[in-house]
């Protein structure tokens, strides 16, 4: 056979022209058109590709299995005989036919961006169907999304619309704090009569219950075979035996390896339907499993299995609780992970200890060769296994019930709970035999202790356990062991990861754990119960909203994003989704692939042989300016000479395909000659002397008197790590250019429009006028798409113009992390001044930003960052120095919070400083120095409406802090290895954009004679809710119903000269822009209406209208008042208003690996008068956590000549969901209670609201000082009571490391007890 059929959404499809290198994605995107399903990362890591598989597995009962999968990894191939259900299968918008999935994620607010809604509704529906007729409960579905991420929601309302399916709901926390609250259990209990009705399943197709599968052999580029019994997939591998014959399963890593580490095979040799290698089966002496099960039917079947005897079945279900994902677990198979022989494998070491036997076949032989699982891995991906063996099964040895007792453990730390590969993970087995009957003692018979992530393979500690054999199971035996295994697992600063004080301090960790373990199943007494293992229990949530002002109707309505249902549908489109002109061609840049070189010589001459390969464009193509100014001043859009960082563009590859253009663009060759010095980190810039313009400086008062005064001094220097925007849609841009008047049509995913016009402009060399840029909508920006957006939009401009056809480009994950620049790293050293109560009197700070290698918006950053400092403390006498530090990575650029959320973060480290100083309460040294109703910023701006200090009082109660932190202390003073913190931080943070020409904004609204009204304005919708709070200002001022009126885009000819949106100001703006516009018309249309004869319908108002020759098109305008340019010379700037807040958190922390999780976060925050409180409830969950990601989580690390060794100078090692670490739904408070203030003014906006986007991610730093509480507790309880440094992000390293003990002592070299962690700043 070498065809393949299947189905899509009920639909039969037949092809013989199929591509065995297709994914199922590109497939249903490319070929089929249905763009729902979308690429966050094809690499299985953010779960936007979701898609249902469904198959009969037994004809003759007609047993069909269902599961969710990765289309961005499975081969088109592999789905021969399935049913393929994507986001469009289960219900449209345009057909009015919503599943109900989609419905509730749609009503309750599950979407913002709603890039990552089609996986979300994909994988709900999955688990909704996944047991026949019977519902989930909350807690499978509280683990149902581990292989989904969204970077805007903060994961709460998905969970919310998702446990209203539960079938007990009754386990969720109901208690409610006032009427005005709506809490998970409600949301719940108002679905209580839709979830007695049946969840609407998609018919599978009769047809395929009778399939039978064939052989089948498909020729393309590579060929792709299916064999269908043992005895054929033996012999072919005989025939094809080596590397250029791949046998695949789920193809998890084999995808990988062909797009990430260029390893391409010719041949591809599907198992998945070789029944010997589906078998599982237990005797009383052993367990087998064949190969090719998935990690889904071996959790299932140790649960089935599961008792207390059975240690295996339950070792390994530990270790399968944070494996991988579920779309993952549903493909993946054992013996994949096994010859994949990855050595931070988390199943080998588990296996190994549990003495696992492989079984290898091969065509020539008819003896079944066995062998140790230690003994099968030789060195890093290499195995012990013939160019033609196949693996077949693996035989687990169960002990056999003698008088001895058998024990079975496996641990894992990884960066993140779900789907996050372990950084060490430990498989621990003991025999013992009874010493003394009447003692409860005993003696190791036998041990093994087996571990991944500390070295180039899976390895045993063979010499530890010889050693331990005879010995007795006791503290004093385990204590020695420490010492010895450590020898057995040599790290060094070459060692691939990093981390290596921290791996050898998990290594321990895991074995005190096992050792606790032991203890306690053998009714010994242990330390402390927490050492056992936490169980998560299900989250809730509760928003408490204030009444809305009787006087507006629509304005102040919880409305859901005005998209929603487009989102959970996935028929929103995104540029990527748009179809291509019949002439487009296809972009793939190249890139430099060393910082700081000249190129010496480009060779395409490989390129251009790839057949579809149309032209490389550089900078000798550019028909205007190569270095365009404005957002990006120094900036090339094709590097003339000099490559400054690792991503730079140097050109781009032109092709028919995309993928021509990928294979075309790693072809082509370049010669560099390395410049140096390579400044890879602030303190290499700050050696070298590397930096953009000269240093800025903030100043009030007398700083030096202000010492002088001073009963205490603290001086102290921080660290803050960057962090990656992770917007599930990577950039995206189509250029369309013609010669129709030389017009260029522009449509990007960017936050200023304006700027792509413009620039492009200067590098095209047409006047502005010629270019458009159009905008519909984001998949998330977070100011990573203002300035950054724009070069690869450029580079492919200039090759558009040149061939004189549309160009299209759409980054993948790696490039688009690597060439689009982070948020600043900083450095931060203070010396304060204060009285012994903890008066604030003097503030000298320096602080430096990792600029990257050229300024962007690195400046203004730094100014911003420093206008923020302070917070919402009176410093009577401060001074700040900001220096911008010039270094060879990508550049860096504006994010969410602009610098503010690093330099508050200092802010509170100094009061949290002098409160450890003074042994006080944090608290009391914040509301000591909180600014009062007028009191004037550093910055010269005297506060109105100051209600900070009312927030931190109405918070204070409803969270019980005062209550709380006592029980907080009571905790851990109960237990050693578990420590809870809990933090109040307050936020003032201030909207309207610095330079004064930003204020400024326009609207444009055309109302058609039907009464349909179309509203264009300058901002543009990230998922934010600008377009629906737009709709409601319009509709209430317009007196028409919502559903009249839509936006349809975000365009420069219909808007001139936008602002970018950002800076939380967009809809202060664009809202009064609009309000402006609308009273017009409102105007207009009045003079209709006689006798006050108001009760005309919209409709008949507009047509009148029309007769009468009304204008019924207005264009708004609107300027901020009083909003000048910041002026540092004369320590002066102002900001419109202030958005404050503050947050109470709690946490708690495994001390011994670093794990913790989020207890309970309280927010208060005042957002004025709401326009939308369930948008702005949105974007203060989503912020919370997004901040709460950077100062816990999300880490980049690079390349350099001191800290990180093991990767290549500038290189970033975090390239992908693989390594960089956002929050996910485990990561989400257990209780997670959000506030609107009340009785909340503000005269400076439209509808008295305020600018809520950024001020909420500060209030993540809470997370970090409760944490930080944490780890002081433990360090006292160790005799540490000095005060420690703590840098940002507190990672599951960091935390670990900073609760120095007797196993860091061990780890490091010296002085543990100040071990700071490495970091990339
Ligand atoms: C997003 C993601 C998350 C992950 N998380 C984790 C994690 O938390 N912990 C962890 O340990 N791993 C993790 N992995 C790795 C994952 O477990 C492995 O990729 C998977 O188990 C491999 O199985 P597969 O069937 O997909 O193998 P494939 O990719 O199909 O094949 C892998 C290799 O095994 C060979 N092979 C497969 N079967 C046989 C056989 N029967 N005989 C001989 N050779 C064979 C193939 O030729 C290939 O070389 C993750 C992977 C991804 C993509
Ligand atoms: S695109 Fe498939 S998991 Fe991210
Ligand atoms: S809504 Fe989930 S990524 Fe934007």
């Amino acid at each position: 056979m070498n065809s393949i059929s299947f189905f899509v959404n009920g639909k039969e499809i037949i092809d013989c022209n199929v591509e065995p290198e297709w994914t199922v994605l590109w497939y249903l995107r490319n070929k089929l058109r249905l763009t729902g399903s979308k690429l966050g990362c094809g690499e299985g890591g953010c779960g936007a590709c979701t898609i249902l598989i469904s198959q009969c597995i037994d004809r003759e009962s007609g047993e069909i299995e269902h599961r969710t999968i990765n289309a961005c990894l499975a081969p088109l191939c592999s789905i021969d005989g399935c049913h393929v259900i994507t986001v469009e299968g289960l219900g449209s918008v345009n057909k009015s036919n919503l599943h109900s999935v989609q419905t509730r994620l749609g009503e309750l607010s599950a979407s913002q961006c709603g890039f990552c809604t089609p996986g979300m509704v994909m994988s709900l529906y999955g688990t909704l169907i996944s047991k026949d007729n019977i519902l989930p409960t909350v807690h499978d579905i509280e683990e149902s999304f581990d292989g989904n991420l969204c970077r805007c929601t903060g994961y709460r309302p998905i969970l919310d619309a998702a446990k209203t399916f539960a079938c007990d709901i009754d386990k969720i926390y109901h208690e409610k704090s006032s009427s005005l609250s709506s809490t998970t259990f409600d949301k719940c209990s108002s679905y209580i009569q839709k979830n007695s009705s049946p969840i609407n399943k998609i018919e599978f197709p009769s047809k395929l219950l009778n399939y039978i599968p064939q052989s089948i052999h498909i020729k393309g580029s590579i060929d792709w075979y299916r064999p269908v019994s043992l005895h054929e997939l033996l012999n072919l591998r005989h025939t094809y035996p080596g590397n250029q014959s791949k046998l695949i399963f789920g193809n998890t890593t084999v995808q990988i390896e062909r797009k990430y580490r260029n390893i391409h095979s010719s041949r591809l040799i599907s198992i998945t339907h070789i029944k010997e290698l589906q078998e599982i089966k237990r005797t009383q002496d052993s367990i087998y499993f064949g190969a090719g099960i998935t990690f889904t039917h071996l959790k299932s079947k140790l649960i089935e299995w599961i008792d207390d005897n059975d240690h295996f079945s339950k070792a390994l279900l530990h270790q399968l609780k944070h494996f991988a994902s579920t779309q993952i677990r549903n493909v993946a198979s054992l013996g994949g992970n096994i010859i994949a022989a990855s050595p931070i494998s988390d199943i080998n070491p588990i296996l190994e200890a549990a003495g696992a036997i492989l079984e290898l076949h091969r065509a020539d032989q008819t003896e079944v060769r066995r062998i140790l699982l230690s003994d099968f891995y030789l060195g890093d991906r290499r195995v012990s296994m013939a160019d033609n063996e196949v693996l077949v099964g693996i035989h687990i040895p169960l002990p056999n019930s003698s008088k001895n007792k058998y024990f079975l453990q496996s641990y894992k730390q990884a960066r993140r709970r779900d789907d996050s590969k372990g950084i060490v993970s430990g498989g621990f087995q003991v025999e013992l035999e009874q010493k003394n009957l009447d003692n409860n003692q005993w003696n190791i018979v036998s041990i093994c202790f087996s571990f991944g992530g500390m070295a180039s393979k899976t390895i045993q500690a063979k010499h530890t356990q010889q050693q331990l054999i005879g010995l007795p199971w006791t503290k004093e035996t385990i204590n020695q062991t420490y010492q010895l295994l450590l020898g057995e697992m040599p790290l060094n600063e070459l060692s691939q990861g990093g981390q290596i004080e921290y791996r050898r301090t998990l290594v321990q960790s895991f074995l005190f754990k096992f050792y606790s373990y032991v203890c306690n199943e053998l009714r010994q007494s242990i330390n402390d119960t927490s050492l056992l293992d936490y169980n998560r229990p299900v989250s809730h949530a509760q928003q408490t909203i204030p009444e809305r002002p009787q006087t507006q109707k629509v304005v102040g309505k919880p409305l859901p994003h005005r998209s929603t249902y487009l989102h959970t549908t996935g028929e929103a489109v995104y540029v990527d989704d748009m179809p291509s002109l019949v002439n487009t061609l296809h972009a793939a840049l190249v890139l430099s692939t060393k910082p700081n070189a000249r190129i010496k010589h480009i060779d395409i001459e490989a390129a251009s042989k790839v057949p579809g390969f149309v032209a490389f464009i550089d900078h000798r193509d550019v028909p205007g300016m190569n270095k365009p100014n404005g957002p990006l001043p120094d900036e090339e859009v094709f590097v003339t000479s000099i490559a400054l960082c690792i991503g730079a563009i140097i050109g781009v590859v032109i092709c028919e395909t995309e993928h021509a253009a990928q294979i075309a663009a790693d072809l082509v060759k370049i010669d560099y000659e390395l410049l140096s010095p390579t400044i890879l980190s602030i303190d290499d810039a700050i050696n070298h002397e590397s930096y953009f313009g000269n240093e800025t400086c903030l100043q009030r008062g007398d700083v030096e008197k202000a010492f002088a005064d001073a009963e205490h001094i603290l001086e102290e220097t921080i660290y803050i790590g960057g962090q990656e925007h992770f917007y599930m849609e990577t950039n995206s841009c189509i250029v369309i250019p013609s010669h129709d008047d030389n017009e260029i049509t522009i449509h990007a995913g960017v936050q200023s429009p304006l700027a792509v016009q413009q620039t492009a402009s200067l590098v095209l060399n047409r006047d502005v006028s010629r270019i458009i840029c159009h905008v519909k909508r984001i998949g998330g920006a977070f100011g990573g798409k203002e300035s950054r957006a724009l070069p690869h939009c450029l580079a492919i401009a200039v090759a558009a113009v040149k061939l004189n056809r549309p160009v299209r480009i759409s980054l993948d994950r790696y490039t688009d992390i690597r060439i689009t620049g982070h948020r600043h790293p900083y450095k931060i050293k203070y010396k304060v001044g204060f009285t012994k109560e903890g008066r604030l009197l003097g503030l000298d700070i320096h602080m430096w930003n990792n600029a990257g290698c050229t300024l962007d918006a690195s400046q203004a950053v730094m100014e911003l960052g420093m206008l923020h400092m302070g917070n919402t403390y009176q410093f009577h006498n401060i001074k700040i120095h900001g220096r911008v530090c010039k270094t060879h990575t990508s550049s860096n650029t504006a994010f969410r919070g602009f610098g503010g959320p690093q330099s508050i973060l200092g802010c509170e480290t100094i009061i949290e400083h002098i409160a450890a100083y003074l042994k006080c309460d944090p608290f009391s040294i914040r509301t000591l120095n909180l600014f009062q109703e007028g009191d004037i910023t550093h910055y010269g701006q005297a506060l109105e409406n100051w209600n900070v200090p009312r927030i931190l009082n109405e918070l204070k109660i409803s969270s019980d802090f005062i209550q709380r932190q006592i029980n907080v202390q009571e905790f851990n003073q109960q237990n050693i290895y578990r420590k809870r913190g809990i933090s109040l931080i307050p936020v003032k943070f201030g909207i309207g954009f610095s330079v004064q020409y930003y204020n400024q904004a326009g609207a444009l609204v055309h109302i058609y004679q039907d009464g349909s009204v179309v509203l264009t304005h300058g901002g543009v919708e990230l998922g934010q809710g600008l377009h629906t709070k737009m709709i409601s200002i319009a509709a209430e001022v317009l007196g028409c119903n919502l559903d009249r009126i839509r936006i349809s885009e975000t365009s420069t000819d219909k808007i001139h000269n936008m602002s970018p949106t950002g800076g939380s100001v967009s809809a202060d703006l664009n809202g009064m822009a609009i309000k402006h516009a609308c009273e017009q018309l409102r105007q207009r249309l009045d003079t209709l209406i006689v006798d006050n004869n108001d009760n005309i319908s919209w409709e008949k108002l507009i047509d009148k209208a029309y007769y009468a020759r009304i204008d019924l098109c207005a264009r708004g305008f609107y300027i901020t008042p009083n909003m000048f340019d910041a002026d540092f010379s004369q320590n002066k700037a102002t900001y419109n208003y202030f958005s404050q807040g503050a947050a109470v958190t709690e946490v708690e922390l495994d001390v011994l690996t670093g794990s913790w999780h989020l207890l309970r976060v309280d927010i208060l925050m005042d957002v004025g008068t709401s326009l939308n409180p369930e948008i702005d409830i949105g974007q203060i969950e989503g912020g919370f956590m997004q901040g709460t990601g950077l100062y816990t989580m999300e880490e980049l690390i690079w390349g350099d000549y001191t800290n990180n060794k093991w990767i290549e100078p500038g290189e970033l090692f975090t390239s992908g969901p693989d390594t960089y670490k956002i929050p996910s739904f485990s990561d989400t408070p257990i209780d997670f209670r959000v506030s609107l203030l009340s009785n909340s003014f503000n005269p400076r906006a439209v509808y008295s609201s305020k600018g809520i986007g950024e001020p909420p991610f500060v209030l993540g730093i809470s997370a970090f000082f409760a944490l930080k509480q944490a780890c002081m507790a433990y360090r006292e309880q160790q005799g540490l009571s000095n005060y420690f440094t703590f840098n940002s992000p507190a990672t599951v390293e960091r935390l670990r490391m900073t609760c120095a003990d007797e196993f860091t002592r061990r780890a490091c070299s010296n002085d543990y007890e100040n071990f700071q962690v490495k970091g990339s700043f």
